[in-house]
Order: structure tokens, then sequence, then C-alpha cells
């Protein structure tokens, strides 16, 4: 059995149309492959980097105390066979709650490593997947910077694979969302059989 690790940053919950992309996706998966483990960073009570919880995190990775509680996350991740972003694009990006969880998932010994060539990724995941739903269109524009940052850091973190489905232009003018989002839960349940 494979893990997936399906971290949903679907902000408006059942209202949210990316939340409806990643129910095709999850629920095309083969169950008898695939156990999932959902995370919702915003539930989790995930807090960004800073002041305090900036300063024991960075004790604890100088001590080399990774089996401690705060980096249950990181060590999840390391582990997981597939990961599957589920996220809007909000400011040309993805909500900041995304960001949050990386940063906490972003340790040094669990996730990535450095040597004398610099920096390496050592999560064993050999998939990450960006699901998502955009107001406008973004296809070969370079304004949009969520997919092309989630590429980036999926090579940093050691994944192989890069694959993002994009509802594009939801909220464009004379655009019909249900046709949109259909097509690409399409794309999202043939990536899911596909696995
Ligand atoms: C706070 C916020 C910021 C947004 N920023 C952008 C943006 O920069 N570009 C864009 O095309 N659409 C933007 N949108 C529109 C969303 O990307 C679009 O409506 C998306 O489908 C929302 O996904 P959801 O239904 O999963 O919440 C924004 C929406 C919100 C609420």
């Amino acid at each position: 059995m494979k893990e997936l690790l399906f971290i949903d940053c679907c902000i408006r919950g059942k209202d949210s149309r990316t939340r409806k992309l990643a129910n095709a996706f999850l629920e095309t998966l083969d169950q008898n492959k695939y156990h999932v483990t959902a995370v919702n960073p915003e539930a989790e009570g995930m807090l960004p980097l800073t002041g305090a919880n900036f300063a024991q995190r960075e004790k604890l990775v100088e001590e080399g105390t990774l089996d401690h509680p705060r980096f249950h996350y990181a060590r999840q991740f390391a582990q997981a066979d597939v990961v599957v972003f589920a996220a809007p694009l909000w400011e040309l990006s993805f909500p900041a709650i995304l960001k949050v969880y990386i940063e906490n998932v972003s340790v040094k010994g669990l996730t990535f490593g450095c040597d004398a060539d610099g920096l390496f990724g050592s999560c064993r995941g050999s998939r990450l997947i960006f699901l998502t739903t955009r107001g406008e269109r973004y296809e070969n524009s370079e304004l949009e910077q969520g997919s092309r940052y989630l590429e980036a850091i999926s090579k940093f973190f050691g994944f192989k694979d890069y694959s993002c489905i994009a509802a594009d232009g939801m909220d464009a003018a004379g655009a019909d969302p249900r046709i949109i989002l259909a097509d690409a839960c399409g794309r999202a349940r043939g990536l899911a059989a596909s696995l």
C-alpha cells in the first residue's frame, strides 16, 4: 500500500471549487493501492515561523532533536509516496496557509539535507501534484507564481515528478465555470487513475 498525503488548503471549505477538483481526484484513486491521509493546515492550527515558534524550531534542529512532536508533519511529508496540494489561486500565488505548511515541513535532516555540494532533497516521494482553480486565465503567463513556486519546491524536497491540474478562468467574463471545472475534474480523474 502506498501513502498519499493530501494537503487541503481550500479555504472556502465545502463551497470551494478547488475542493471539488480535489474530490474528483481522490474519489478516483485506487483504494487498494493508496492509503490517503488528509491534513488541513488551518484546522491543525499550524503557525508561521515567527518569534518563539521559530526560535524553538532552530534550537531543536541545531540539537538534532528531530523526533520532537512538532516535526510530525515534516516526518509525514518525508515518508509519503505521493503528495497532493489543493489550493486556489490567491494574489497570483496560493493562500498563505500553504506557505505556512511548507515552512513547517521544511526541516533540515528530515525533508532536505546539506553537504559539500549544497542542499539536496531527502523526501522519498516520487510525485508532487498541485490541484488548483483560478479566477482568470494564466496559460503561458509569467504572472502566475503558485504552480511555478511549487514545481521548484518539489525539486528542492527531492520529488522526481511534478504535475499541476488547473481550472483556469473560473471567474472570467463570459466563461462557464461549470464547464471549466468539469474539464479539469476529468483531467484530475485521469491522473488519479494513472497512478
Ligand atoms: C483572496 C482571493 C484572492 C484571489 N486572487 C486571485 C488572483 O490573483 N488572480 C485570479 O485570477 N483570481 C484570484 N482569485 C479568484 C480565485 O482564484 C478563484 O475564484 C478560485 O476559483 C477560487 O477557488 P475556490 O472556489 O476553491 O475558493 C482570488 C480569490 C480570492 C478570494
